[in-house]
């Protein structure tokens, strides 16, 4: 196992945020009217940031699962497809359905994601990222250009630079998931 990653986001800061964002996403769905929400993890990574923000929602919900890969290159130097390897259990129709992942670099997963459940009637459809790359989106962004509308991510928890963080469920190569802080990987 490689040296120990630098903390990026100390675990105290984590806490705050995803508490703050439990807070806004309540009030947000609560003044909407809605009086459930299914919030739907993406595997793996998601499934620490899902932990503690479910259990500080005010909103009643429920919580279901999905697991992606994208194939190809991650980096983004090829357009790789994304497979969904493990669908959700519940039905999708007519619910306020909140993805729920745990970074967001190209916007290619949760574009697809956005695609597929869409396409199931859901009432509202709502994204929610602990961490986002903007440099990387961006320049993803401006390839597509055929693709008019660019990916909406609803609550952000971080904006970070383009570099490869792990830890609180992020991780490299399955390493390092289960740091309590955000760390970026030190140069070998
Ligand atoms: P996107 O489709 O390019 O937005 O990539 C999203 C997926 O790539 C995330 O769900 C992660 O699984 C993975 N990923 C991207 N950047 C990082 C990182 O810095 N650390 C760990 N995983 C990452
Ligand atoms: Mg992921």
């Amino acid at each position: 196992m490689s040296e120990k990653p630098e903390v990026l986001i100390k675990e105290e800061s984590i806490r705050g945020r995803v508490d703050e964002m439990a807070r806004r996403i309540s009030t947000h769905y609560t003044d909407a009217g809605v009086t459930e929400v299914l919030l739907v993890g993406v595997l793996r990574g998601a499934f620490i940031f899902l932990a503690d923000l479910t259990r500080r929602l005010t909103i009643p919900h429920r919580v279901d699962f999905i697991a992606v890969s994208a194939y190809g290159d991650s980096a983004g130097t090829t357009p790789g497809s994304i497979k969904l390897w493990k669908d959700v259990t519940t039905d999708i129709a007519g619910r306020h359905v909140l993805l729920v992942e745990d970074i967001c670099d190209t916007g290619r997963t949760l574009r697809f994601l956005m695609e597929v459940f869409s396409r199931r009637g859901p009432a509202s459809l709502k994204t929610c990222v602990l961490v986002r790359k903007p440099g990387k989106r961006a320049a993803d962004l401006a390839k597509q250009k055929n693709r008019a509308e660019p990916v909406t991510v609803d609550y952000v928890g971080f904006e970070i630079p383009d570099q490869w963080v792990v830890g609180y469920g992020l991780d490299f190569q399955d390493q390092w998931r289960t740091l309590p802080y955000i760390g970026v990987m030190k140069p070998e």
